[in-house]
């Protein structure tokens, strides 16, 4: 059974491996409530989309099924612009090498 125990670790991420962790701001519970269940934050903090981008992305997430209320949706789309607008420099997330 090692071949097992290998074949799930090597689906694992990296140990040391650390995602982002998203800005603290208005909004921010509401996003990783609804998006978390299907994204990492980095999906979210590597894009670089205007109001009316994520405001077409926050809609089909919510058709695809995010959780996300009619009434906090204009909150999260405001978080989202906020911090990843066009201005936005994403640093990828740094993983551990292999030894
Ligand atoms: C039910 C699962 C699910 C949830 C919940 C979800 N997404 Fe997605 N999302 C996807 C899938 C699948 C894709 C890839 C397909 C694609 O790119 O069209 C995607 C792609 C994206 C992309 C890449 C660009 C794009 O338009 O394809 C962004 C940005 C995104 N999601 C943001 C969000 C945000 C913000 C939320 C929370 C409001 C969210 N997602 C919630 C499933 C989900």
């Amino acid at each position: 059974m090692t071949w097992l125990l290998l074949a799930i670790l090597a689906a694992l991420p990296m140990p040391g491996t650390q995602f982002k962790q998203l800005p603290d701001s208005k909004g921010k519970a509401e996003i990783e409530h609804a998006c978390y269940t299907c994204h990492s934050p980095d999906l979210l903090a590597q894009q670089r989309l205007t109001p009316k981008q994520w405001t077409a992305t926050v809609e089909k997430m919510m058709r695809w099924g995010a959780e996300l209320k009619e009434s906090d949706k204009q909150v999260a789309i405001d978080y989202l612009s906020r911090h990843f607008g066009p201005e936005n420099r994403f640093t990828p997330t740094a993983t551990t090498p292999m030894k």
